[in-house]
């Protein structure tokens, strides 16, 4: 049974702590739940907005329809038919608790991953990624319910279509699952995975063999406390924009005005390029408004600087992507899902 909360205040659901009420509000912990939710919704015309660990959302300060948060659990260990440890995971478990408990098991593979905030769903959603490792590289396989056929759909790492920052869950066909479970693959032989220039330096004249996952995950925690704003004071959305893909010409042409500009190359004729640089050479790292600004340590990430709300957060959003536009002819596009808006960014 699931219990309707109407004109329901959004604002500690999510790590950027905007303040948004939903029409309507509810949980589920079931696939009955979820579907007394979606019957509920139909019934009464309303739109159905899924929130998972609220850690890459902005809330607009008004949601028509229901907002429904699953709330799936429960962390296991299995192993599949060849040999390999798997870790299972309820969508709504947090990612970080997931690294905490594997680690805790001796079970070395996902230390890359320590600190991000927001819920595994949410992570497989956006192919979450940090210090060299994406999550698309560990998981194994994830269960959804499909709400359109009311089927649970058992999805292989090749169906999740990942790319950067992207899976099939974003795409308008997939847009219908709801990732209930996951389980991640963990390597059999552990490796630090170290390439991420800031990690590397921390291990440097270390032997590999010698260094343990606990280290790594360490040293992950304490760039990222660097970096980023602690969730518990300062709300954020972590990395508000995209880094951007041009192509080579376009990169080469930017890289003779501004020689410093961080580029990393791809396959094919593309470049990505660090957005948090293109934002800092813009003046504007550290700049703010009234309620949103720009986080002082780190240009990609906007922070809630007390009382903001969605729309707040989207202009504010808008003015940087447009001084960046005029300066490099670059379109920044954002990372988090905006719900309560149809409107384009
Ligand atoms: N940079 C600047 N100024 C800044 C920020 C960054 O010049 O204010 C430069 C850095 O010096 C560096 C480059 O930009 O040369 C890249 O910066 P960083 O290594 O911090 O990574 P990022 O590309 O800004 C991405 C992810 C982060 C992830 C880190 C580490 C995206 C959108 N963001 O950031 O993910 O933690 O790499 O792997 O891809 C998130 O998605 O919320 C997130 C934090």
């Amino acid at each position: 049974m699931i219990r309707i909360q109407t004109e329901k205040r959004l604002d500690t659901l999510t790590t950027f702590g905007l303040r948004s009420t939903a029409e309507a509000f509810a949980q589920a912990s079931s696939i009955e739940d979820l579907q007394e939710a979606a019957a509920v919704a139909r019934e009464r015309g309303w739109k159905l907005h899924l929130l998972g660990g609220g850690s890459n959302t902005v809330l607009m300060s008004r949601v028509p329809g229901l907002v429904l948060q699953p709330v799936f659990r429960g962390i296991r260990r299995e192993t599949d038919a060849s040999g390999s440890v798997l870790v299972v995971a309820g969508a709504a478990e947090a990612l970080d608790d997931v690294v905490g408990a594997t680690l805790q098991h001796g079970l070395g593979g996902l230390e890359n991953l320590a600190a991000i905030p927001g819920s595994v769903g949410g992570a497989i959603v956006q192919n979450a990624s940090a210090y060299g490792l994406e999550i698309a590289e560990r998981l194994a396989w994830c269960r959804a319910w499909d709400r359109e056929t009311g089927e649970i759909r058992l999805l292989t790492t090749e169906d999740c279509d990942f790319g950067y920052r992207t899976s099939y869950f974003k795409s308008e066909e997939g847009r219908r699952l709801v990732i209930i479970e996951a389980a991640f693959r963990m390597p059999a032989e552990w490796k630090p995975e170290i390439s991420y220039k800031g990690l590397g330096a921390r291990f440097e004249g270390r032997a590999p063999e010698s260094i343990r996952p606990e280290e790594v995950e360490a040293a992950v925690r304490e760039i990222r406390a660097s970096k980023l704003p602690d969730p518990a004071e300062t709300g954020s959305a972590g990395s508000f924009f995209k880094n951007p893909v041009v192509t080579r010409i376009k990169a080469r042409e930017l890289i003779t005005l501004h020689p410093k500009l961080v580029t990393y190359p791809l396959a094919g004729s593309r470049s990505k390029l660090a957005a948090g640089w293109l934002i800092e050479a813009a003046g504007l790292k550290g700049y703010a408004e009234e309620t949103v600004g720009v986080w002082p340590a780190h240009a990609l990430i906007l922070v809630n600087r007390g009382g903001a709300t969605g729309e707040d957060v989207l202009r504010f959003a808008r003015g940087i992507a447009e001084r960046v536009e005029r300066r490099f002819g670059v379109t920044l596009e954002p990372e988090p899902v905006f719900v309560g808006t149809d409107e384009a960014f």
